[in-house]
């Protein structure tokens, strides 16, 4: 019980919080893809699917409290570095000892939280407490809003960025020995970033002009 209250078990459970999300996201993403190809008929087999599997009825709960925990956990994280540097000292050259992804992680994902509760009010109370006869109208339809869209983009540039720091020091967090793997991790981390921002925003651009 002690060793959870270390700040080494903090980091590894932040570390899994944030890679069960990395899963989660992809899968996110995959489904979203049908969107634009192949289209209609995948994407309503997708969501029939995951509003009936009993697997994904198990993991919903649990995917909501890897959100609360990981988000919880970061804020407390963020204010413990804080509150042990109260004094901020002159720094010219931030970026000399780290990067812009990693000094910004907590606004970064303060910034998706907020899109995702917006997210949420649009798309999964609906879904969850009406009936809705059309999801893939549901989904398109949002994207033609301007100022719906244009956040939808920012918060997956966001969340790219949060990743493109964060996949890289979670499995630095759970071990892997820095030396072999640091410069691979960080590639993955990058090429990951990028996939999730440009897929998630390519579909919303798409229906916006579509
Ligand atoms: C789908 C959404 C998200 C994903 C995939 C994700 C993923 C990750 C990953 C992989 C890490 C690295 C963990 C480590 O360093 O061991 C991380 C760190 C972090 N995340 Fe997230 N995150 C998400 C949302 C959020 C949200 C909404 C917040 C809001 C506060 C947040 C705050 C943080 C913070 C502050 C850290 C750095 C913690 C530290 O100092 O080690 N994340 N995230």
């Amino acid at each position: 019980m002690t060793f959870l209250k270390t700040s080494v078990a903090k980091k590894v459970a932040m570390a899994i919080s944030g890679l069960f999300l990395v899963l989660f996201i992809l899968l996110h993403l995959a489904i979203n893809l049908t969107l634009i190809y192949p289209g209609k008929e995948a994407f309503d087999a997708a969501v029939e699917f995951m509003a009936t599997n009993p697997f994904i009825q198990i993991m919903q709960p649990i995917l909501a409290l890897g959100f609360i925990f990981h988000i919880g956990m970061g804020i407390y994280l963020e204010w413990n570095n804080r509150s042990k540097r109260p004094v901020k000292y002159v720094n010219n050259n931030p970026g000399a000892a780290s990067s812009l992804a990693s000094r910004n992680m907590i606004w970064t994902g303060l910034f998706v939280f907020l899109f995702l509760i917006i997210h949420l009010l649009n798309y999964f109370v609906p879904f969850k407490t009406q009936d809705v006869p059309d999801h893939y109208a549901l989904v398109t339809g949002l994207f033609k809003s301007p100022v719906y869209t244009l956040l939808y983009v920012m918060a997956f540039i966001a969340l790219g960025m949060h990743l493109s720091h964060g996949f890289q020091s979670a499995f630095q967090s759970l071990g892997t020995p820095r030396q072999k793997c640091h410069k691979f991790l960080v590639c993955c981390g990058n090429v990951f970033a990028f996939l999730v921002a440009f897929g998630f925003s390519a579909i919303a651009i798409y229906f916006y002009f579509n």
